[in-house]
């Protein structure tokens, strides 16, 4: 079986869900509790054993990879104000993992974001991790379809269950059991239906497994939903090929990208949170008093 080593993450989008706040600075770079977002989201590749990831950028999108880099200036000024824990822990974000950057010229979709990745990519196996997405879970989410990768030896899409009236907003899979557990095997999948049209509230999350023949079928795809290429419409091609399995993951996912599921995902891991989650626990109840919210 090969190993799944590289991670393709886009973050060329404008995140225009999130303006004015994303006018300056890239929406990866909203900060949950202590950590932008784009850095929960490369540590799930990385405690999933991914050993490179590859950045789709676009303009404006450096302080991404300036997050990655090491700072000389800082590592220096830290060292010298003898902040060593602090030192310790920036040292440890830019030795994560390698990181390769490709521009994506045009917003021309996710699908074209991805077909961006095929050279540094080449023969292998990858996943594809999307920012918006965060995942909360005991096992990293990536880490558990890299397992069933191990069993089925195909392309696999994380998906969760959503309410019918919003299954406009997601790539939706109508899936036939595999008798492997939480596993279907992909028969239909839509970008974004339109109400009514799918009976299946399977709702594609940003977490996939890919073979590398998505690019022979990324190349091909012409403009779908949205006049966008669209992964979704390669990955259904794909499924007719060789198929194609989705995969209900086991944990809680946020939608970082919108307002109010960022705002969750805030909440939720700062309760968690080692240090602060006891005295932010404690401003939560304060606040539900006040309010008498309980
Ligand atoms: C993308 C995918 C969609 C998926 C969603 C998950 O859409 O195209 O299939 O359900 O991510 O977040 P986007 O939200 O980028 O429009």
């Amino acid at each position: 079986m090969k190993k799944i080593r590289k991670a393709v993450i886009p973050v060329a989008g404008l995140g225009t869900r999130f303006l004015p706040a994303t006018k300056a600075i890239p929406k990866e770079m909203l900060t949950i509790v202590d950590r932008p977002t784009i850095q929960y989201i490369v540590e799930e590749a990385v405690a999933s054993g991914i050993e490179e990831v590859v950045l789709i950028t676009s303009e404006g999108k450096s302080a991404i990879e300036n997050h990655f880099d090491y700072d000389f200036q800082l590592d220096t000024v830290l060292k010298e104000k003898n902040k060593l824990t602090l030192q310790e822990e920036l040292n440890n974000i830019s030795n994560l993992i390698d990181i390769v950057s490709v521009r994506q010229k045009k917003p021309l979709g996710l699908g074209h974001a991805i077909w961006m990745a095929r050279n540094v990519i080449g023969d292998e196996p990858f996943l594809v991790l999307l920012g918006d997405d965060l995942v909360m879970s005991e096992v990293p989410c990536c880490k558990q379809m890299i397992d069933l990768f191990g069993v089925v030896q195909e392309s696999i899409v994380a998906v969760q269950r959503v309410p019918m009236d919003q299954t406009s907003q997601y790539g939706i899979v109508e899936g036939g059991d595999t008798g492997i557990e939480r596993t279907y095997k992909v028969e239909r999948m839509v970008e974004k239906p339109a109400p009514g049209t799918t009976n299946s509230n399977m709702a594609i999350i940003g977490r996939y497994l890919l073979m590398p023949e998505i690019f022979d079928f990324l190349g091909k795809t012409k403009p779908g939903h949205g006049g966008e290429i669209q992964l979704t419409d390669a990955l259904l091609a794909l499924a007719k090929k060789r198929g194609i399995y989705a995969y209900e993951f086991a944990g809680k996912r946020y939608d970082a990208g919108d307002k109010l599921g960022y705002l969750k995902a805030v909440v939720d891991f700062a309760i968690r949170h080692p240090t602060l989650g006891k005295a932010f626990k404690e401003h939560l109840r304060s606040i539900c008093a006040e309010s008498s919210c309980r």
